[in-house]
């Protein structure tokens, strides 16, 4: 018999397709949002559950999920919707997506620097709210990304992919990690955020959202950064303190922010949108047909793994 899994939001036709093949599977025609009650219930008859970065898989859901459940395999890289050790603890294998939403996301982080360091939010305001007088000499000007210094906080994979199209913009890299990465040519390493935060004209959040790394971005952090400074993040939102950050912007100390993603997703801090200097997206970095058919057929592998007593690539816990 094939293993039920239940699948919690709609997914692209040819995932669910694929998943049909070898899974019986309990779909989300409708693309309702489920609650941490709906995902329990609905899991009741289940041996899987491929979950998405909008279900929060907390310890108290994860403790009520029926014992039938297996392993969930997130369709995502990110894992922080998912209370790990409580998984672990209730034996729940869990899997994540890596490597193939690398360049749809590393290329967004290149629209947030372009659009933050051209002003394309207030261009665009003046296309669409007919305020564009004339071409002025001194009119809307932007900042160039060439022959600037871009810090990266986290040299993972996304990282790095960052760094390569940086350089093709003729940015100088630097970046702070764990520790040095191997192979990596024309970076300089920063030990210290700190370091890293001193000689960053432009900021690139691509570290994973961690107890240590949850609300790092602060108003200290943020003080540290040059004067004129643009900050991105294409992570996640709770890496960043809203407060500090929106102050920073409104000061000047900033020169412009772009964010793909945010504390608190849909229900944003209402602050933003009111701020010109702001290049806004709605966690948008892995948003290409092809890039979230991979995430679905990548999920799918670690299923198809578990299921058949291979060790599933991705596992996590
Ligand atoms: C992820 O996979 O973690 C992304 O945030 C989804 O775009």
């Amino acid at each position: 018999m094939a293993p039920k899994l239940l699948i919690t939001r709609k997914l692209p036709p040819d995932v669910e397709a694929r998943a049909a093949k070898s899974f019986h599977i309990q779909t989300n025609r409708n693309d309702a949002l489920p609650d941490q009650a709906s995902t329990i219930t609905s899991a009741v008859g289940h041996d899987a559950i491929l979950a998405t970065v909008t279900d929060r898989l907390d310890a108290t859901t994860i403790a009520q999920l029926p014992d039938s459940i297996k392993i969930i395999a997130s369709f995502s890289v990110g894992t922080d919707h998912i209370d790990l050790a409580a998984a672990k603890a209730r034996g729940i294998v869990v899997t994540n997506t890596p490597d193939v939403l690398t360049d749809a996301t590393a290329d967004i982080a290149l629209l947030l620097l372009l659009g933050a360091a051209r002003g394309a939010a207030s261009g665009m305001s003046a296309i669409r709210d007919n305020t564009w007088a004339n071409w002025a000499p001194t009119g809307m000007l932007g900042i160039s990304l060439t022959g600037k210094r871009l810090g990266i906080l986290g040299m993972g994979r996304i990282g790095q992919a960052v760094a390569k199209r940086a350089r093709a913009f003729g940015m100088h890299i630097h970046y702070h990690n764990h520790r040095a990465v191997n192979g990596i040519d024309n970076a300089t390493f920063h030990p210290t955020l700190e370091s890293l935060l001193d000689v960053s004209d432009f900021f690139s959040i691509n570290c994973a959202s961690t107890s240590e790394t949850r609300g790092i971005i602060n108003a200290a952090a943020l003080a540290q950064l040059p004067r004129g400074a643009i900050v991105i993040n294409t992570a996640r939102g709770d890496i960043i303190n809203d407060d500090a950050l929106i102050a920073a912007l409104q000061s000047g100390h900033l020169a412009a922010i772009g964010l793909d993603v945010f504390n608190n997703e849909p229900r944003i801090d209402p602050r933003y949108r009111t701020l010109p200097n702001a290049f806004l997206l709605p966690h948008l970095g892995s948003a290409t047909l092809e890039t979230r058919n991979a995430m679905g057929f990548r999920a799918l592998d670690n299923l198809d793994d578990f299921f058949a007593g291979r060790p599933p690539r991705d596992r996590v816990v």
